[in-house]
This record gives structure tokens, sequence and C-alpha cells, in this order.
């Protein structure tokens, strides 16, 4: 999960290098590095571990010369978090640099290999062997581009790499499952691993598919096929948002801003292509068995899911997390629906799903928010959550944007689009309240209480259940508080051991199953819990602390989760971390 960035132009490579990888650190920020060459003189490398803005105040990026270069923010995989780590990687002949996303999975075959031909290593990492085995195959008398190719082909595992060689005016790239796309710009070219990385230079972009690889100058960009070098075209996309929606604005922190723009994306994932979301509801009708697959909080939104569907089609779904998807290979049939649902559009254990489940003939449909990701050029059909680049490492907007498409979905399939659609746009209203300063104010004060506390419990039953495991992992991924989602029901069958003076529980309760969950709650406060009871309206026997929230009834999940989201930031502010770059995660998980 690291991010890349490669330029090539008539303009100085550093600012734009250093500026993109500002923009790409939400995927990876242990270290970061840049490799800048002016075409004639020696490559400038600079690289340290920490944040690039760090890295820039004690070496300077921007004092580096020339108009092609590459950068890197690491997340680190193979080797610890170390200078020498960082990437860009160097041969043993000084010519050659490389960056890499992406684990090349035979690295200790080629390792030994090298070595036994007389190269040496300096860094633990599996990237150092790239810029190496490019060397060894120049060796042989070949050119530095089919050099790379025979190199990059002897790869096992996924990954996306660029590279450059000192002697030629270019930069050469190859793909195979981790995310890549190319910026055309006039006279300057750039590649990176995400559009928002060179959004601010040009809106034109050409999605690289996996097995291909691609030669940048300033004028040109090339794609080949990896496996047979024959020259492939890629269409020219144009991009319909802009680099202000990839900027922080007027908040501290992008969470915060992606928290606070669900008043309207809520609304645009309900605005969906009618024609494909009719389509896909046909589909799970006729399916002879219907599989959800996602990871961490798209799972979540799935499993929401599968209560909304039972309620309101009885159509029966099967949700499964993407890295247990294999297990499950012998239900599949050519008659079998899987929906993929991945904001990133590159959680490797999805896509992994996805090409199992196409082993077996099944359809893929899917529901991302990034266009042209792996995923979505990988389903038959896809329905778009149309909630911007969501740059915050957590899943916030895009997670209500899921529960509002997976919602719409299910009243599609019963015959209520349009009673569906109606209620899911009223619900703006709703979270502009739930978003307002006074809200946020009101829940800085639980923050503040909860701030220093060691363990968090959060309880549901039935539609709240899959949200109290999304506000758990909410909590723990960006205050580093323990905390734990369970069913109300299953209280008594362990966890209520925990509780002991003043252990927290949120409790989520709704018209639906007030009666049990409170029940649950009592017995949690007969034991000395400190309860926060968010629900439409104060149980003042029961909760220590309210949160009022609407009764919306099968769309609760969009909305309940919410001051959630608000308390998770505040924690994680009041606790000193970065809610928008959590210790040890990043944006997607490319990487299993
Ligand atoms: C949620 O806050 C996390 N960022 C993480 O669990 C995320 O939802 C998961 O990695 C799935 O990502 P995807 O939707 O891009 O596939």
């Amino acid at each position: 999960m690291c991010g890349i960035i490669g330029y090539i132009g008539k303009r100085q490579a550093a600012p734009i290098i250093f500026d993109g990888l500002k923009r790409l650190e939400y995927r990876g920020y242990d270290s970061a590095g840049m490799a800048i060459f002016d075409g004639s003189n020696g490559v400038q490398i600079k690289k340290d571990i920490g944040l690039v803005d760090d890295i820039n105040k004690r070496l300077n990026f921007l004092s580096m010369q020339g108009n092609i270069g590459i950068g890197h923010t690491r997340w680190a995989t193979h080797g610890g978090v170390t200078q020498t780590n960082a990437h860009p990687h160097i041969s043993n002949n000084k010519k050659i640099l490389v960056i890499h996303n992406g684990i090349v999975e035979n690295y200790q075959e080629l390792l030994t290999m090298l070595k036994e031909n007389g190269f040496t290593f300096y860094s633990e990492t599996d990237t150092e062997i790239i810029p190496n085995l490019i060397e060894f195959e120049m060796r042989k008398g070949k050119d530095f581009e089919h050099a790379a190719i025979d190199a990059i082909k002897q790869f096992d595992g996924y990954c996306a790499v660029l590279a450059m060689f000192e002697g030629e005016r270019k930069i050469v790239a190859a793909r195979n499952g981790s995310p890549l796309v190319v910026g055309v710009g006039n006279g300057e070219n750039f590649i990176a691993s995400d559009i928002p990385a060179f959004l601010e230079h040009t809106k034109n972009v050409i999605y690289i598919h996996d097995s291909d690889f691609v030669v940048l100058d300033s004028n040109r960009v090339k794609f080949f096929n990896l496996e047979d070098g024959k020259e492939v075209g890629r269409p020219l996309h144009s991009i319909d948002w802009d680099i202000e929606q990839a900027k922080k604005g007027n908040f501290d922190h992008f969470m915060m801003k992606e928290i606070s723009e669900q008043v309207q994306t809520v609304k645009s994932a309900a605005n969906q292509d009618k024609e494909i979301l009719f389509e896909i509801a046909d589909e799970m009708k006729k399916a002879k068995g219907v599989f959800l697959v996602a990871c961490g909080s798209s799972y979540h939104a799935c499993l929401t899911a599968s209560y909304l569907f039972s309620k309101i089609t009885k159509l029966h779904i099967n949700v499964v997390l993407g890295s247990e998807f294999s297990n499950y290979e012998n239900f599949l049939t050519p008659g079998t629906l899987v929906i993929a649902v991945s904001q990133s559009g590159e959680t490797i254990d999805v896509l992994d799903a996805v090409k199992t489940a196409r082993q077996k003939g099944s359809k893929v449909m899917s529901l991302v928010n990034v266009v042209g990701s792996s995923l979505h050029r990988n389903s038959d059909r896809a329905l778009m959550l149309n909630a911007g680049p969501e740059i915050c490492v957590l899943s916030t907007k895009t997670y209500t944007a899921q529960l509002t498409v997976l919602a719409l979905l299910a009243y599609t399939i019963a015959g209520k689009y349009d009673e569906g659609k109606k209620n899911l746009e009223y619900l703006w209203n709703i979270i502009y309240n739930l978003t307002a300063a006074n809200t946020r104010k009101y829940l800085m004060k639980l923050a503040e209480e909860l701030k220093d506390k060691n363990h968090i419990f959060t309880i549901g039953r039935g539609l709240q259940f899959p949200t109290s495991l999304e506000a758990a992992l909410k909590i723990k991924e960006v205050s580093y508080i323990h905390a734990e989602g369970f069913s109300g029901g299953e209280l008594k069958h362990g966890t209520i051991a925990l509780i002991e003076q003043g252990t927290p529980c949120i409790v989520f309760s709704s018209k639906e199953n007030e009666k049990e969950i409170i029940s649950n709650a009592m017995e949690i406060k007969a034991r000395g819990g400190y309860i926060i009871g968010i629900d439409s309206k104060k149980n003042k026997d029961v909760f220590d602390f309210f949160i009022k929230v609407p009764d919306v009834g099968d769309l609760n999940p969009i909305i309940q989760i919410i001051p959630i989201q608000i308390l998770s930031y505040q924690l994680a502010v009041l606790r000193g971390c970065d809610p928008d770059k959590p210790r040890n995660l990043a944006k997607s998980v490319t990487v299993k």
C-alpha cells in the first residue's frame, strides 16, 4: 500500500513530485523518497523515514534539479522502517532507480541468483532486487526497456513498478495488481498510484491495466503487453472532479471534511444510473445464489445489507469477507452473482475473490467509488458511490454511500424504487443536523470523558449489530483505544465478564429492538458500565450520556453511525493521533 509518482516534462520535477507525494501519503507514510534526473548529470536521491513534509525540512527535496523524477511513500512490507529501506532503490552500477508498490513473492530466489552473480545488497527490502535484476538483464546486451520487461516478467505476486535509467530521458512502468494511472499533460506526462497525485496538472488520464508495460517521455505514452511485448492501445479519459475536492478546505483534517460531506454524498449515492440499478436488481432476482464480498467497513455495509434484503425483499444474500471468500468457492456456479463492494476498488482480497468468482463462471458486479479502479474495470456492471475522492484512511462518507446504494438496491428489488429514493434523499436534513457545529460541540463533551479509557464497547441488535461493529472499527483505528462491537444478544455469552466500574458502552437502540437492547444496557449498567445511548428519545433510567438520532427505520444504519464517526475523530485529536493517517494503516490494502 505505497504511493508512487513519476513526472517527465519541461518543468522542474521536484515540486511536482513533492506535492504529489503529499497527496499520496494516505496510501502509506512510514518513509518517503525522491530521485530527480536532469537527463545529463547524475541522478540525485533523497530519502528518509517520516512524513514527506518532515523529511523535506531535513533534506530539502525542493533543492533537487531536473525535469525527470520519481517519488515514493512507503508502507513497510519487507524490512523495517529505516532510511536504507526507503525508496527509491538503486542498482549496483548506480544507473537504475526503482520505486515499487506491492510484493515480489519470489524475491528470495532472485536475491540468491543475483548475489551469486556478484551483486551486493544494502537494504532488507524485496524492492532492491528490481533495479539490480534490470542491470543484470542489461549486462546480457538488452536495452533498458527490454531489460526492464524481462526483469519484471520474472516476478511472482502483485506489484506496480516505476524505473528510470540515468542514460535515457524516459520513465518505464509496469502494473500487475497494484494501482497505477497515467496523467497526460501538454509536453509533460505523469504516472501515479492515484489520480489526486497529479490532478492539479491534468484531468486527462489513461488507466493502466494489469500486465501493461508503459514507456513515458515528455510527449508520448506507449503501452505494451508484458507477456508478448506487443503495443496495445489504451483510451484517454477525462476526470469529472477537481483537485479542490481532494483538498482539506477549511477543515483541519480530511476526516472531518469527509464526515461533513455526507450531507450531499448520501444524496449523490442515491442518484444512481437507473438502467444499471434495475439491471443489477434483476440479476440478483434471477441469480442462483448471491454473494456480497468486501473487507473492513465495506464488509459492515454488506452485513447491514443482508438484514435489509431480508426485511425489504425476502431475498437471501450471503455476505463473506474478501479474505475468506475462497473457502466458499464450492458454492459458486455460473448462475451465482457475486457483488464486490470496495471504495478503492483495489483491495487485494476483494480482487482475489473476483478472480475466484470468474474461475467458477459466476457473474461479477460491483459497488465502487474510484472510477477506473481494478474492480471497476473487472466487473460486468458497476454502481458508482459518487462520493468523490476519500483521502482520509478511514471510510466515512463512502461507508454511508455504500449503505445508501445497497438500500436503494433492496427497495428496487422490492418494487419500491421511488419510495426508497425519496426516503434516502430526505436523510440529508438529518445528516446536516448531526454534523452541525453544535452537535460536534456536544459530542466533544463525551470525547473528553472517554479519551483516557482503555476499552470501549459498542452493542446493537438487528440492523444495529453491523453498526456496532463499524462503530468499534472507527474508534479503534483512529484513536487506538481498544473497541469491541458485538450483538446485544451475545453479551451474556461472555463479553459481560469484561464490564467493570466505568466501562463505557455505546448502545444503538431503535423502535425495532428497544426492549431487548435496553435490557442489555441495564445488565451492563448494573455491573458499573457507563451507558452512552444512541436513540430517538432519552431513556433517563439507563442512559448516562444521550445522543439523539431520529428513528428512520430501515435507514437507521446510515445516520446512527455519524455521531460515532465524529466522536472517533474527536478522540483521535484529543489523543494526539493523526485522524487522516493512523499508524500502521493505509487507505487501500493492496497487499495480502
Ligand atoms: C475503514 O475505515 C478502513 N479504512 C478499512 O476497513 C476499509 O474499509 C477496508 O480496507 C476496505 O477498503 P475498500 O472499501 O477500499 O475495499
